[in-house]
């Protein structure tokens, strides 16, 4: 298994190279926390999605074709619920850097928001799929949407959006897969820097959700037959109504263009963890760590902590996020 390399790697490397040593390099102290990859998840998944129907005018959990056992290409689009740092390239192993949090390269942003592999590369592993991965920690679907990133706004930083990313895409995807229509499984998730951006200083929701409409136009004129949406884990007005314009957008996609649409919302299974953690067998801190910059001073229990940089999921519940995914498209198929 995947895993198994990753934590024999560093393992071989470093006997290829002790000979070589004169000197003993002590690594610095950072007590007990574990810096190779142990994949083994304790947790389960204690919630089953409540399915809904495409005559929903709210966002719902719903699989309206989409066939996993098809799919051999993930092509993903998001944030850093989703990036691995790869943007487009090909992800570094997720090996951790002490004190650096994320799992990744040591002294770059290619690093994951997380102690291990996203979702998206174990839904990768379990369809024995390539994964071409487009999303960025940060990411907002349009920088022109909210007064704190519009590149018309002097003092504004602006940020990694969808349009970027579907134009990397657009630019170098089909000289790294065939991308066979039917083959390919295409995933999108954006609303938490949106809502927190829109928080901030306002905005334009229209922009947001015209924009986002387009990119998944325009993925569709290049070939997209599958397309999967995650809604955010949290409620918040924005996003509500964010989500159900493209919601309604997935069921126009259906009935007109025959594309086989699924929406998957996080946010049944996280107020489910939160509600009962101890059901999915989470026994240590809510989050782990207490910076997103540092892991001096988190906890010693990653595996059992729903997050592990403030905001953000452990790699196990990564694993969850995989599993639910699945469950909904399994589960909530009509
Ligand atoms: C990996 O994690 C599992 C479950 O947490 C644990 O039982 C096992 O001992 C761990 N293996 C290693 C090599 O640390
Ligand atoms: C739509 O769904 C969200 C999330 O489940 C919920 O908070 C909201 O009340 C719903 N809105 C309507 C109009 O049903
Ligand atoms: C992703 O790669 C493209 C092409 O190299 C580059 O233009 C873009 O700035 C990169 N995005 C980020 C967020 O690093
Ligand atoms: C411009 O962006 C900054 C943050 O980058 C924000 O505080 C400010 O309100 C914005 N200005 C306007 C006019 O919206
Ligand atoms: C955001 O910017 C728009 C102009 O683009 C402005 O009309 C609006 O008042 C701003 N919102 C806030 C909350 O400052
Ligand atoms: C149908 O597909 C075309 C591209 O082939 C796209 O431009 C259009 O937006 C799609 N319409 C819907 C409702 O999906
Ligand atoms: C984890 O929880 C324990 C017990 O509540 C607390 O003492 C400790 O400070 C917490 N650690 C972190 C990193 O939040």
């Amino acid at each position: 298994m995947l895993p198994l390399l990753y934590l024999s790697l560093p393992i071989l490397i470093l006997s290829l190279f002790l000979p070589l040593q004169t000197q003993a390099q002590t690594p610095p102290a950072i007590g007990t926390f574990p810096i190779v990859l142990n994949s083994t998840s304790p947790l389960t998944l204690a919630v089953k999605p409540i399915c809904g129907s495409l005559d929903s005018t709210n966002f719902t959990q719903v699989n309206a074709g989409i066939d996993l056992n098809s799919i051999k290409t993930l092509v993903t689009f998001g944030d850093s619920w989703t990036s691995t740092g790869a943007n487009g390239t090909v992800p570094l192993p997720p090996v951790l850097h002490p004190p650096l949090p994320s799992a990744g390269a040591r002294n770059s942003e290619n690093r994951r928001a997380t102690n291990g592999f996203m979702w998206s590369e174990r839904l990768q592993m379990d369809l024995n799929a390539k994964l071409l991965d487009y999303s960025w920690g940060g990411a907002i679907i349009d920088n022109f949407a909210y007064n704190t990133t519009t590149p018309l706004n002097a003092s504004a930083v602006q940020r990694s959006d969808f349009a970027s990313q579907a134009a990397l895409f657009a630019l170098q995807g089909r000289f790294l897969d065939a991308l066979v229509p039917e083959e390919t499984l295409y995933t999108v998730g954006f609303g938490i820097n949106d809502n927190g951006q829109f928080s901030i200083a306002g905005g334009d929701i229209d922009i947001a959700i015209n924009t986002y409409v387009t990119k998944l136009a325009e993925l569709q004129a290049a070939g997209a037959k599958n397309i999967l949406i995650h809604g955010m884990y949290t409620s918040h007005t924005f996003t509500t109504t964010l989500q159900s314009r493209i919601f309604a957008y997935l069921v126009d996609s259906h009935s007109q263009n025959s594309t086989n649409i699924a929406f998957v919302d996080l946010q049944p299974l996280f107020g489910s963890i939160s509600a009962t953690p101890s059901a999915f067998g989470y026994t240590g801190n809510a989050t782990c760590l207490i910076s997103a910059t540092t892991i001096v001073g988190g906890c010693e229990e990653p595996d059992t902590s729903v997050f592990y940089i403030p905001g953000h999921p452990s790699m196990t519940t990564h694993g969850l996020i995989n599993q639910y995914t699945q469950a909904v498209l399994r589960e909530c198929a009509i």
